[in-house]
């Protein structure tokens, strides 16, 4: 008698879940499946709680015994029964189709890589329930598989809450294919305090985020004023610091290639601490009026090539901070935004230490500056051996800048020391500009030494209101050409005092 009525139970219970399915989708998957955290095994446990819903007609299949006993076959189960049908992925009852001839063999001696899918980790992919415990768990399975891939499939929209990728125990060479999206939480408890990035990858030797997917940062109401009507999620949100919606963190051989990252609630890809990077064939996006909309930040970082990108944004499309060297960005196109920048350096009397930047072979336009160093006022350190060259500019405010002045609020208090600037190369650097074409502040006691102008032809965009000669303070160097229009303002030779590179400013 007891049996039969738990027997009938069971199957009651059955009955409601596969009705309510809809209901407690979100939660009920992740309960179910979730359990054995296994690799392979949490693969075949799935699969035998999705028979679960359609066993109810054939009459049979207890779930329970079909979980427990699998160990045994660990070998053949796979953690990557791709489910293409797109929406509900319900591999049909028969167990047979599974492992497929090609994915049949998991890890042993097979140089094809183990994929975690992280569907198969119970991510609904629609949208709306939230998926990042899934990520989590495709995670912590790939980190423990060298070259391994995570796989986010196409055709779905997971929503993902702020999230670590993180080693350092994990081994190399994980792959991050993205194909699908990739969207943030919008509510303010989701997100909250002091937050400092939304997706990051930490601590990881070869880690590379490839596909065609895309990273949907939703960051409108990050960027409203606060004139809104009193939102919650607003005044929580701006109430951070700035907020990364990529970041990689104390990684070596960094890839970032394909996807599109758009609409960051602030940066959109921030690395930091991080030695070989490549970012390539990539796409950043958010309109040109969002605030603090940086494109790519790069700090203390190393032997970074950034190129064949498409960044528009409300920020600067690329930054340069403190503690790079050896970083070589090129065939970018970058508009809106406010240009490719270094700095600002020297922030709160800090020391910055930036040398070997080259940028060539740039498409400007309809930004603030084309190419600019930055420093506040009080800061210590060097910035040497920069070139930029092959600068296309179109309607660009600015093209040109060096600010050793630079403050962004009404004003800041006058101070001796600054950051040190030598060794600065424009070549060729040619175009529209809507405001001024050349400005060089510099500082009276760290004078600019060692800037050169080749063949620099700045043509103003036609019949504005205002527009001013180029400018120099305390800058000194050399037109190898003449320039258009003539910078005369640039001193020639050294400047006199031998304040530049004094023993303060070794880096
Ligand atoms: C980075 O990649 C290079 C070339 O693939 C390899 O030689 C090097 O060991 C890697 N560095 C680390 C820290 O894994
Ligand atoms: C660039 O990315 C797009 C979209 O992901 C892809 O279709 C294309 O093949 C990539 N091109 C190269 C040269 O990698
Ligand atoms: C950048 O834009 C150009 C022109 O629209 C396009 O041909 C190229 O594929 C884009 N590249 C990426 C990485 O999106
Ligand atoms: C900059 O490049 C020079 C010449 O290649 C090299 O000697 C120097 O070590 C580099 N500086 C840094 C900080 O990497
Ligand atoms: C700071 O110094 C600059 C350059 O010498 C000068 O133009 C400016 O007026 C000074 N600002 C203040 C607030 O003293």
């Amino acid at each position: 008698m007891r049996k039969l009525s738990t027997k009938s139970l069971v199957l009651l219970l059955l009955l409601v879940i596969a009705c309510c399915n809809s209901i407690d989708l979100c939660e009920g998957r992740r309960g179910r499946h979730w359990r054995p955290k296994k690799g392979p095994a949490s693969s075949l446990t799935k699969k035998k709680g999705k028979g679960k819903p359609g066993s109810q007609h054939n009459g049979q299949g207890s779930p329970k015994p079909s979980l427990a006993p699998k160990p045994a076959v660990k070998p053949n189960p796979n953690p990557k029964p791709k489910p293409s049908p797109a929406q509900n992925p319900k591999p049909s009852p028969n167990p047979g189709s599974g492992p497929s001839p090609a994915q049949g063999k998991a890890k042993p001696a097979s140089p094809t890589p183990i994929i975690y899918n992280v569907v198969d980790f119970g991510a609904q992919g629609d949208g709306v329930c939230d998926d990042t415990k899934a990520f989590e768990d495709a995670w912590a399975e790939a980190c423990k598989e060298e070259a391994s891939t995570v796989m986010v499939p196409a055709d779905y929209q997971f929503l993902v809450g702020p999230i670590s990728f993180s080693g350092p125990y994990c081994k190399p060479n994980i792959v991050f294919q993205l194909e699908g999206t990739i969207i943030a939480p919008t509510n303010a408890k989701a997100w909250g305090e002091g937050l400092l990035q939304w997706l990051e990858f930490t601590k990881l030797r070869g880690i590379t985020i490839r596909g065609k997917g895309v990273i949907e940062g939703r960051g409108s109401i990050w960027w409203t004023g606060t004139d809104d009507d009193i939102d919650p999620v607003h005044t929580s949100m701006t109430s951070l610091t700035l907020l990364f919606a990529l970041r990689f963190y104390g990684s070596y051989n960094v890839t970032v290639t394909g996807i599109t990252i758009q609409n960051s609630p602030q940066c959109h890809l921030k690395f930091d601490n991080c030695e070989s990077v490549a970012v390539y064939n990539i796409s950043i996006s958010s309109p040109g009026d969002s605030i603090n909309t940086d494109g790519i930040h790069l700090q203390n970082s190393k032997d970074v090539n950034i190129h064949h990108n498409n960044l528009s944004c409300g920020d600067d499309c690329v930054s340069i901070q403190t503690g790079c060297s050896n970083i070589n960005v090129h065939s970018l196109d970058c508009g809106p935004g406010h240009g490719i920048s270094i700095g600002g350096l020297g922030r709160d009397n800090s020391k910055a230490c930036v040398a070997n930047v080259t940028v060539r072979d740039i498409n400007m336009h309809n930004t603030m500056t084309a190419v600019r160093i930055k420093t506040w006022q009080g800061g210590s350190g060097l910035v040497e051996n920069v070139r930029f060259s092959n600068i296309r500019v179109s309607e660009v405010q600015t093209p040109i800048i060096i600010d050793q002045f630079y403050c962004d609020h009404t004003s800041c208090r006058n101070q001796t020391q600054a950051v040190s600037i030598s060794g600065v190369h424009y070549e060729n650097i040619r175009g529209t500009f809507t405001v001024k074409p050349v400005h060089f502040a510099c500082s009276d006691n760290a004078p600019c030494s060692d800037i050169s102008l080749t063949n620099v032809q700045l043509q103003p965009q036609k019949e504005q209101f205002h527009m001013y000669d180029p400018f120099c303070w305390q800058a000194y160097g050399e037109l190898y050409t003449p320039t258009v229009p003539p910078v005369l303002c640039l001193q020639n030779g050294k400047p006199a005092s031998n304040r530049v590179l004094s023993d303060h400013d070794t880096c």
